[in-house]
């Protein structure tokens, strides 16, 4: 059997660059939080907890702890969450990736200007929740193609659009041409990381020219659902695992050809693990 393994498959530079950042921290001896789990990847959470890293789920849980370190993952968070964190006795150490630091300042400035934001994402994903943190909260979420369609903007006010990193690039751009068919006025600042659309295209790619393709990935992780739907569309015999023990390897005993590709927040050694097994159990 052929096995092909997406080159941009796992960890992308913004996740490894959080979870770094937190093993710093815990060889420098603090105690360590993070404010909401690291990476949407359970084997990475526990094996973090392990070792002593604590998540926190609401900011009100540091009322009671004296000294540590709480990393910022690499999702960001509103500028009002940091003012709050600033108020603890604790170090903040900030791991939010340069990407969606970036997006902060666009609608921080652009809200300033007076224009409308307008994030294309997923309304109730961390990520958009911290960009519409810097705009206080004013901006419109728009999640599909039809929300785009009967969105009615205030006709005083120019649009500035945004996009969540890890959206889906196609879907992003029917819906700016949308905007645009109406005449809208807009500024459209394409956000969507390199590293995702990237993967994106990869794993279309591949799933095309495999009989059954696998997605790898935490089923929290909103890139890794979207990989699947991607994949799914271009391969009918697309499924997600978290980790090997998912995997029914009975069921992949008829393809000739096999395609893997894993999620933004999907470690290493399980895409090797998988790659392994399907590779030798054969
Ligand atoms: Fe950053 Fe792109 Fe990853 S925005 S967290 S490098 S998917």
């Amino acid at each position: 059997m052929n096995v092909t393994v997406a080159k941009s498959a796992g960890f992308c530079f913004g996740v490894k660059r959080a979870i770094d950042t937190v093993y710093q921290e815990i060889e420098k001896g603090e105690k360590v939080f993070t404010l909401g789990p690291i990476i949407h990847n359970e084997q990475v959470v526990q094996e973090l907890e392990e070792k002593g890293v604590q998540v926190i789920n609401s900011i009100e849980e540091l009322a009671d702890i004296k000294d540590g370190t709480v990393v910022i993952r690499s999702h960001g968070v509103s500028e009002q969450v940091i003012r709050q964190l600033e108020k603890y006795d604790i170090k903040i150490v900030d791991a939010t990736c340069p990407f969606v630091s970036k997006i902060h300042r666009i609608v921080q400035e652009k809200y300033r200007e007076g224009f409308q934001i307008v994030i294309i994402g997923n309304r109730t994903h961390p990520e958009v929740e911290g960009i519409n943190g810097w705009c206080e909260n004013s901006a419109i979420v728009l999640e599909t193609v039809s929300e785009a369609e009967s969105f009615r903007p205030d006709p005083q006010k120019k649009l500035c659009i945004v996009s969540q990193t890890t959206f889906n690039y196609k879907k992003f751009k029917d819906m700016v041409d949308i905007f645009e068919k109406k005449s809208y006025d807009i500024l459209v600042m394409n956000t969507i990381c390199n590293a995702t659309e990237e993967r994106q295209t990869e794993a279309g790619t591949i799933a095309r020219q495999s009989d059954a393709m696998l997605v790898i990935g935490g089923k929290h992780s909103s890139n890794t659902q979207k990989l699947y739907e991607i994949c799914s569309k271009e391969c009918p015999n697309t499924y997600f695992i978290q980790t090997l023990d998912d995997l029914n390897l009975e069921l992949f005993q008829s393809f000739r050809s096999v395609g893997i590709t894993a999620g933004a927040s999907t470690p290493n050694n399980i895409i090797k693990e998988v790659q392994t097994y399907v590779r030798h159990e054969q």
